[in-house]
């Protein structure tokens, strides 16, 4: 499967892109554990356009995530053509538009998924991101509006005439937001009846290896892009690949596995937003790595006690999973100490682009 001269082989898997997830520490990961392609989160145009400092930290890209897309969106063309050229000058592999954010606030400035009430406004925003980038560009979005406005057919026929290299389709309505199940059979259909010359990659539940099979084999879609199936689990890119290869899916990650990742993961983000915003947004994850462990709400407790980085791998560190009791936080003094190495075995990443100086106060 190729998009433009980007070749990702048979049954590529894409991570998606995600808010407050898919930063470069969880891109990293994914990536080593058998991501063929990352994107950043999404990303406002208005933000870039008007040097919003939290939407220029989103465009850090590192030399060995590569490839790599930046995600950006908009519901005012002028806007997201200005903002293109922003994205562009940071030297992604691929610009991707989001037209299939369901939120409100995104929808009812025309932009993420709003835009699939008003289509010659998105050939409009298209049209305008493919002129002004000059690598390839591509866009997500979802079938429709709402189960009486599907034309994700007809949208995709357009897409590609304005220029874009390939779509990813989340098989549910905005309407449907995250809730009922994806209907994998629109994906089908978008290969079967669409007539694309474009790959196709299908989105929407494939949340283990076993379903991300079945939407290959079931769609025949050329890619799989996955979401919540990686949220605290780097490891189901390794997993569904060997799936596909053998037919058997590996045992879970031991809890020593486990935890060096979740270490480097806390590690990688503290380096990247500073201790104590690292420290703090890290909080989010534990839930998905610790899921099915016994414990794991007492441990996720212990950790909010925590404010630095040393005191979260403390805790991490002393922490038994396999205690017959339910634990309390072991005593500082009796604490086992945390291996120098633990947590830093990634190098420093080499940025692609530095931000602009102005914005490194
Ligand atoms: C926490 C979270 C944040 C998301 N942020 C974005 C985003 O920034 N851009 C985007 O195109 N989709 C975003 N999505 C949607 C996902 O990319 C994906 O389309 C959706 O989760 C369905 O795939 P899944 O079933 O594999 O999770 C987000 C989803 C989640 C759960």
């Amino acid at each position: 499967m190729r998009i433009a001269h980007l070749d990702f082989g048979d049954r590529p898997l894409f991570l998606a892109p995600m808010e407050d997830v898919s930063d470069p520490p969880f891109r990293i990961l994914c990536k080593r554990y058998g991501a063929d392609m990352l994107y950043t989160e999404f990303i406002s145009s208005g933000g870039l356009v008007y040097d919003a400092d939290d939407s220029h930290r989103k465009l850090d890209i590192y030399e060995e995530e590569r490839p790599v897309g930046i995600q950006i969106f908009g519901g005012e063309v002028e806007q997201v053509r200005e903002a293109t050229r922003i994205v562009d000058a940071v030297g992604p592999d691929l610009i991707d538009i989001n037209f299939g954010c369901p939120v409100k606030k995104v929808v009812c400035q025309d932009a993420g998924a709003g835009i699939l009430r008003n289509l010659p406004k998105m050939e409009a925003i298209t049209r305008a991101v493919v002129e002004e980038a000059t690598r390839p560009v591509t866009v997500k979005t979802r079938l429709g509006w709402d189960d009486g406005s599907i034309r994700i057919l007809e949208v995709a026929r357009m897409l590609e005439d304005c220029g874009v290299q390939a779509l990813a389709v989340h098989a549910r309505t905005r309407k449907q937001m995250y809730k009922g199940e994806a209907r994998w059979h629109w994906l089908r259909r978008i290969k079967e009846e669409g007539g694309l010359r474009i790959p196709l990659i299908g989105n929407g539940d494939a949340t283990t290896p076993e379903k991300i099979k079945a939407m290959f084999d079931e769609t025949g879609v050329d890619a799989v892009m996955i979401g919540r199936g990686a949220i605290g689990n780097p490891w189901i890119f390794r997993d569904a690949k060997r799936y596909m290869a053998t037919g058997e899916v590996p045992p879970p990650p031991s809890w020593e596995e486990r935890l060096a990742v979740v270490c480097e993961h806390l590690t990688l983000k503290c380096e990247w937003l500073g201790e104590r915003k690292g420290v703090l947004e890290m909080r989010r994850m534990y839930g998905g790595y610790f899921k099915g462990f016994r414990h794991a709400s007492r441990l996720r407790m212990l950790i909010m006690d925590e404010t630095t980085r040393q005191g979260v791998l403390d805790v991490l560190l002393n922490f038994d999973p396999n205690a017959p009791d339910v634990q309390v936080a072991v005593p500082r003094a009796v604490r086992k100490a945390v291996p120098a190495a633990l947590g830093a075995t990634l190098p420093t990443p080499s940025r692609v682009a530095e931000r602009p100086a102005a914005l490194n106060d």
